[in-house]
C-alpha cells in the first residue's frame, strides 16, 4: 500500500489515505495520546484534514455512507457539506475543491464549528478535503481514481455545487466568457458525474446526485420553441451536448444576439437541469434531482443576495439526505423543499 506521501505524488486528488491510517480517535484514548492523534490528523499531513465530531450512536445504514460535495471550499457549498455532515446520517463528507490549500481549510473549519456548536447534536462524520478542478477533464479523472482507492468503490451521494459565473462588470466579451462558463458549469459537472457514476450505481438504493443550478436557466430564457425543445426531452447525453455545442458557437460568433438566449451563465444552468432530468430517464437506479439556492449573499453573487448561504444550502442537504424518494428521484427542479416549473 503506497504512503502517505507517495500516493499524494501520483494522484492529483490528494488528500486520501487509507481509512486505516486515519481511524478516528476513540474515546478510551489517554488525553495527551488524543492531542497528539488529533495534531498528526490536522497538520503531520496538509494534504488531508479528517475532522472527527464527537462520536455518536449511528445506525448500521449509515455506518458507511459518504458524500462529495464540489466547490465546498467557500459559500453554498460549503454550508451544503456542513449541512450533510451534521445530519447524522453519513460517516464521511469530502470536500472537492480545486485549491486543495482552500479546502483543507475549510475542513479544519468545519470540525471546528461541527464539534462546538452547542445547539447541533455532534454527527461523528469525517470531513476531507480533496482535489478537484472540474473544467480539467484530468482533474477529474484523478480524483475519481483516487476517490476509488480511498475509499472504495461505492459512493452515495454527489452534490454538484462547483460553478462560475462571470461578474457583471467583466469586460470579456460575451461570447468569449461562453465557452468557459459552458466548460465548467455544465462540461464540469457532466464529467465528474459520469466519472463517479458507476460507484453511485454501486452503492444501491438511495443513491443519488443533487445538482445546484439556478432559476438562471430556466426554459422561458430560450428564444425559441425549437430551441426549448432540444432541452426538454434530448435523447442522450451526447444531443444535449451537441445542443450545448451550438450554443457556444452561436455566441462566439454573435454574441448576446445568439439564437439561443442573452445569457451564459443561464444557459450553463439550463443545460444542468435538462441533463438532471434527462439522467433520471436514463440512469433510474440512481437519484437524481436539482435545485436553485436563491439569491445568497456569497462570493458569486459578490455578496448581494438576500439570503445566506446556509439559507441557500437547505434545499440541497435535504435532497441529499431525504428519504422521500418522489423528490430525490424525480430528475425534477427544485426551490424551498418543493419542485418548481422549470
Ligand atoms: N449565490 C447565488 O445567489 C446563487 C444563486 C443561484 C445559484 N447559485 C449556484 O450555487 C452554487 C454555489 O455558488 P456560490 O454562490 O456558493 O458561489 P461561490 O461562493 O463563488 O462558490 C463557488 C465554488 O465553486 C468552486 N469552483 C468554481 N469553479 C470550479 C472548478 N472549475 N472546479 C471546482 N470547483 C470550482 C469555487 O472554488 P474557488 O473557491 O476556488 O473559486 C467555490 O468553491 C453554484 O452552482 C452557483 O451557480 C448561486
Amino acid at each position: 500500500m503506497p504512503c502517505i506521501r507517495e500516493e499524494a505524488k501520483t494522484a492529483a486528488a490528494v488528500g486520501t489515505v487509507p481509512k486505516e491510517s486515519t481511524s478516528p480517535p476513540r474515546r478510551h484514548l489517554p488525553t495527551p495520546l488524543l492531542l497528539l492523534h488529533l495534531f498528526a490528523l490536522l497538520f503531520a499531513n496538509p494534504a488531508l484534514v479528517r475532522a472527527h465530531a464527537l462520536p455518536r450512536e449511528r445506525t448500521d445504514m449509515s455506518r458507511n455512507k459518504i458524500a462529495i460535495v464540489t466547490g465546498a471550499n467557500q459559500g453554498i457549498g460549503y454550508q451544503i457539506a456542513k449541512q450533510i455532515a451534521r445530519s447524522g446520517d453519513f460517516a464521511t463528507v469530502i470536500l472537492a475543491c480545486r485549491r486543495l490549500d482552500a479546502g483543507v481549510a475549510a475542513a479544519r473549519e468545519m470540525m471546528t464549528t461541527t464539534t462546538t456548536a452547542s445547539s447541533t447534536p455532534s454527527s461523528g462524520c469525517a470531513v476531507e478535503a480533496m482535489e478537484l478542478d472540474i473544467s480539467v477533464p484530468k482533474s477529474i479523472a484523478d480524483f475519481a481514481s483516487a476517490f476509488a482507492n480511498a475509499h472504495g468503490d461505492r459512493l452515495d451521494v454527489l452534490v454538484n455545487n462547483a460553478a462560475m459565473a462571470f461578474k457583471g462588470h467583466d469586460p470579456t466579451p460575451f461570447g468569449l466568457q461562453s465557452r468557459p462558463t459552458i466548460d465548467t458549469n455544465y462540461r464540469g459537472t457532466v464529467g465528474i458525474t459520469g466519472a463517479l457514476l458507476p460507484y453511485l450505481k454501486r452503492a444501491g438504493p438511495g443513491s443519488r446526485v443533487v445538482n445546484v443550478a439556478s432559476r438562471s436557466g430556466a426554459l422561458r430564457i430560450l428564444r425559441s420553441d425549437e430551441k426549448r425543445g432540444l432541452f426538454i426531452r434530448p435523447e442522450s447525453v451526447e444531443a444535449l451536448s451537441g445542443a450545448m455545442d451550438a450554443f457556444v458557437a452561436d455566441a462566439e460568433a454573435m454574441g448576446e444576439r445568439n439564437g439561443f438566449a442573452g445569457t451564459n451563465y443561464g444557459m450553463s444552468k439550463c443545460g444542468v437541469i435538462a441533463y438532471t432530468a434527462l439522467m433520471s430517464r436514463l440512469c433510474p437506479e440512481v437519484g437524481w434531482s436539482a435545485m436553485c439556492p436563491g439569491h445568497c449573499a456569497t462570493s458569486m453573487s459578490s455578496w448581494t443576495g438576500s439570503r445566506t448561504a446556509a439559507e441557500g444550502a437547505d434545499t440541497a442537504a435535504w435532497l441529499a439526505t431525504t428519504d422521500d424518494a418522489s423528490a430525490y428521484k424525480s430528475g425534477g427542479f427544485f426551490a424551498d423543499r418543493a419542485r418548481v416549473p422549470w
